[in-house]
């Protein structure tokens, strides 16, 4: 199996890098505008396969699409990140362009590939994915809730004192602010989590969590790279293994939960046909109030995108 991984910078390069770990793939090919810059990230990526015991070969090349073709899955990390006093959403200008136009070049060399988007802001890039190649639905997925219930389900279990790895937990909505992490279906290996933290402390993490990108970029300057290419690689791994994991990711919604023509978060099952089904959950007035919030943003967004005339 091959997968293209487009945009050789911190995600890009991390994505690769934690698929080539997996041990899973044939090739792992990333591409970058910049000369040299996805060649020599790739190759120093592909020299720690004797260390670290992977056969995966890892090559790199400069907006050379031919080199991708036949991917399985291609993810999408190129544009540009968000700097301090930034929100996702002042990158749509450039990120829309670029989007558009790689997603149509790798489409074009891997017409059967499942496309995996990262660029933000993430639910309008995924649209704009769509839309400028044209594919059915269920091959279009955004990344966001991988990483949004990673961050929530690492600060739950520090506060609970249990493993990450007995945490889990869903959240829907837009990659912003405004998502919407979800209490009432957060377990510690089956058990409520309300049974671990009172409601004041959960509160608190539910923030956090809303912010937890924010964090980071006040930290570093830049968005954060680590958890977002582990987060882009289990998707690939979940879709490519068949594996049917109920990961919350941006989907194209047709109805459900009441909305249409965009994505955003919810819990999708995914496997070898990507979005392979949508689970709609039986939310309260409350949360689904803090969904609808999410979804008006997510929807203005798209707005913007058609304003610019890009899809
Ligand atoms: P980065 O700046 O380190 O890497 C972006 C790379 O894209 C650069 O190497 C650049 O040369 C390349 N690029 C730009 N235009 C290109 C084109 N036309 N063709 C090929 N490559 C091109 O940025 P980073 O940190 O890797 O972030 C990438 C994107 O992912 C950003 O938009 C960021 O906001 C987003 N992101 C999304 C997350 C999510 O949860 N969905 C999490 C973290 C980042
Ligand atoms: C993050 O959540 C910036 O979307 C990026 O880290």
């Amino acid at each position: 199996m091959k997968v293209t991984v487009i945009g050789a910078g911190n995600v890009g390069a991390t994505t690769a890098n934690v698929l080539a770990t997996k041990d899973f793939l044939k090739e792992v090919v990333l591409v970058d505008i910049k000369k040299g810059v996805a060649e020599g990230k790739a190759l120093d990526i592909w020299e720690s396969g004797p260390i670290l015991g992977f056969s995966t070969k890892v090559y790199g090349v400069t907006d050379d699409y031919e080199a991708t073709a036949g991917s399985d899955v291609v993810v999408i990390t190129s544009g540009v990140p968000r700097r301090p006093g930034m929100s996702r959403d002042d990158l749509i200008e450039t990120n829309a362009k670029i989007v558009k136009e790689v997603a149509q070049k790798a489409i074009k060399y891997s017409p059967d590939a499942i496309l995996v988007v990262v660029s933000n802001p993430l639910d309008v890039m995924t649209y704009v994915a769509w839309k400028a190649t044209g594919l059915p639905t269920n091959r279009v997925m955004g990344m966001a809730g991988a990483l949004d219930t990673a961050r929530y389900r690492t600060f739950i279990a520090d506060a609970a004192g249990v493993s990450p790895k007995d945490v889990q937990a869903m959240l829907m909505g837009g990659h912003g602010d405004s998502m919407v992490p979800l209490p009432r279906y957060t377990t510690i290996n089956g058990i409520p989590v309300t049974e671990f933290i009172d409601n004041e402390t959960l509160d608190k993490i539910v923030e956090r969590t809303r912010f937890g990108g924010g964090e980071i970029v006040n930290l570093l300057g830049v968005s954060a790279w680590y958890a977002p290419g582990a987060s882009a690689a289990l998707m690939v791994e979940t879709i490519l293994k068949d594996e049917k994991r109920i990961i919350p990711t941006s989907a194209y919604l047709n109805g459900e939960y009441g909305f249409s023509g965009f994505f955003m978060g919810v819990p999708v099952l995914l496997g070898r046909n990507g979005v392979e089904k949508i689970i709609e959950l039986d939310l309260t007035p409350e949360e689904m109030e803090l969904v609808k919030k999410s979804a008006e943003h997510v929807k203005s967004l798209v707005d913007v995108v058609h304003k610019m005339g890009v899809v």
